[in-house]
Order: structure tokens, then C-alpha cells, then sequence
């Protein structure tokens, strides 16, 4: 990884993860790139950036060649709530964009990188601990897109020897880019409510279990895994990686233990619960801790101290 074009640059994973690109490959060796300007990110005043449109495969090109770079990473799509909302949209997006990063990649052998999700399971997965190798029937236009993602990203490798490879990632949580239309959302949402007005409406039961992964794991564990040997990786599709996984109740009690007056309620919104209810309760990411020593620090309980301490308001 000498020259990285990151695209979806300004997103919850990509701010975080270009500042720590940056600070180890040098500023001028990592490319950000985004549909829309968003002057109030840092990763547009610490190194290059360029717009583009990531379903235009010619502007992809010159992008890429332009900055002679030998790494992709590609995290521009949309999330599961709004891809509900908008499949064609999400379809032309997220598949239209995928392929386009793919091509790059096989034409200027690039390594390449792009995350799956708990999405790409679906109500007939096993719930719990659910295994690397599962059964996928997403029941979601956002699952269907991550399923066919990693078969593309399987694909890639076994005909063109493009260096894919991803992780199947949890609910996110971070506290400086928000995230915008997942399912999963609520979990960084409610420290925020909580330190600004002491309440929070979840829009899912209070037993909905997920999956979830502290920003810091997350960034870190992208670049164990385009570091790893590539003779080690036997998943080219994509990893389960997972931290902890936890229900809108537990959270709330976490909370509480730092802010005793913090209130839940709940209003279920139909459509993210329906999403929720068919994703595992929890990944077993055995695959991901052999073949490339993938590991998570945070739990819910240091995360939860820790976002308290960092949200700035
Ligand atoms: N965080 C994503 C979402 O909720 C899941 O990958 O859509």
C-alpha cells in the first residue's frame, strides 16, 4: 500500500480512516475522493482530494491513474434503512460503483478493499454465533447488494487475480463522522441524546440484539487485513469480524452507569426493525482471529466510556 484512492472519503468510516492513513503513509500518498464536498471534514485540508461520482467508470479511471495508485478502497454506498427506501437508487450505487472499483483495480492491479455487513445475512441464517460460512438470504436490497458483492469480489480474484479483500462489519460506532440511513445508527445516536438532552427514543425493540464494533477496532482491523500475507487469506469474499453485540436495552443501562437520569423510550419504526430482526444477534469471527489475527480492543462497556468522553457537542 503505497497510494491509496479511498472513495465514500467523507463518510463515518472513510474520515476516520483516511486520518489514520495519512498520519502512516504520508498525507500526499492517500487519496480522498466523494460525490460531494463537506468543507467541514478534515480529510479535505490534510491531503488530496477529488470529486467523483463513483458509477462513473471514466472519471473513476482517471482518478486512479492520476495519483498512480496501487490501493483501492472502496467505501461509497449507501446503508441499509436508505437502500430500502430507494433499492434502485441503492442498486445503481452500490453495485454500479463496486463493479467500476473493480475494473480499476483489475486494470491497474491494484490490492482492493470494500466492506460487507451483517446485512448480507438474511431471517434464514443460523441467529447466533453465526459461522463464516452461513447461508445468505438477505431479505434487503442493501443484503442483496453485499451478497453479490463478495461474490463479485470472489469473482475478481479467482479470474483476474485482483488482490480483493473485505470484512463482513457490524453496527459502527464513532464519534466523528455520524453515520446516515443504517439500521444500526441508533447506537451512536443515543450518546449523543444523552449528553444533549438526558433522553433518547430508540426505534427498535429493547431486545433487538446486533452486532456492533468501536470506529477504533474497525480502522484498525482494514489495515491488519490489507497487510496480512496474502498466501493466509483463504475468504476472499469477505470476513466476520464482531466486538460485541448488545440490545437498545443494554446500551441504555450502559449509559446510565455514567448519566444516572438518562431516560430510554420507545417508538419502533416498521421498516429498520423488520431489517434488524433479520440480521444475526451475533457473528463468530474465528475465520477473520486465524487467518489474519483480527482482534477488537473495545467492549461495551470501555466503548460506552469512552464515546462519553470524546462526543464533542
Ligand atoms: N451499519 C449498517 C447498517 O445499519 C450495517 O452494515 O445499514
Amino acid at each position: 500500500m503505497k497510494n491509496i484512492l479511498v472513495t465514500g472519503a467523507t463518510g463515518q468510516i472513510g474520515t476516520e480512516l483516511i486520518m489514520k492513513l495519512r498520519h502512516i503513509y504520508g498525507n500526499d500518498h492517500i487519496v480522498a475522493s466523494n460525490i460531494r464536498e463537506h468543507k467541514e471534514n478534515p480529510i479535505m485540508q490534510s491531503g488530496p482530494f477529488e470529486l467523483m461520482d463513483v458509477r462513473d467508470a471514466s472519471r473513476f479511471f482517471e482518478v486512479a491513474t492520476k495519483y498512480n495508485v496501487d490501493t483501492i478502497i472502496h467505501l461509497a454506498a449507501f446503508l441499509s434503512a436508505t437502500a430500502e427506501k430507494k433499492p434502485l437508487l441503492a442498486w445503481d450505487l452500490n453495485m454500479g460503483g463496486l463493479i467500476n472499483a473493480l475494473e480499476v483495480a483489475k486494470e491497474l492491479e491494484c490490492q482492493f478493499f470494500t466492506p460487507s455487513s451483517i446485512g448480507a445475512f438474511g431471517p434464514s441464517t443460523q441467529k447466533n454465533k453465526t459461522p463464516q460460512d452461513a447461508l445468505q438470504r438477505p431479505n434487503t436490497m442493501y443484503g442483496i447488494n453485499k451478497v453479490a458483492g463478495e461474490l463479485l469480489c470472489d469473482y475478481y480474484f479467482t479470474k483476474y487475480g485482483v488482490d480483493t479483500r473485505g470484512m463482513r462489519f457490524p453496527g459502527l460506532i464513532s464519534y466523528m463522522a455520524l453515520p446516515g440511513g443504517g439500521t444500526t445508527d441508533y447506537a451512536v445516536h443515543i450518546f449523543y441524546e444523552a449528553l444533549k438532552t438526558g433522553k433518547f427514543t430508540s426505534y427498535l425493540r429493547k431486545d433487538t440484539f446486533m452486532d456492533m464494533m468501536y470506529m477504533p477496532d474497525a480502522i484498525n482491523s482494514i489495515i491488519k487485513l490489507m497487510e496480512a500475507n496474502p498466501d493466509k487469506l483463504h475468504h476472499r469474499n469477505a470476513y466476520n469480524v464482531s466486538a460485541m453485540s448488545f440490545s437498545p436495552e443494554m446500551i441504555a443501562a450502559e449509559i446510565k452507569k455514567h448519566i444516572p437520569t438518562f431516560k430510554m423510550s420507545y417508538k419502533i419504526d416498521p421498516v429498520r426493525q423488520k431489517i434488524a430482526d433479520s440480521w444475526p444477534n451475533s457473528i463468530d469471527s474465528t475465520a477473520a482471529i486465524q487467518e489474519w489475527h483480527f482482534r477488537a480492543v473495545y467492549d461495551l462497556k470501555t466503548m460506552t466510556a469512552d464515546m462519553l468522553k470524546r462526543i464533542k457537542l
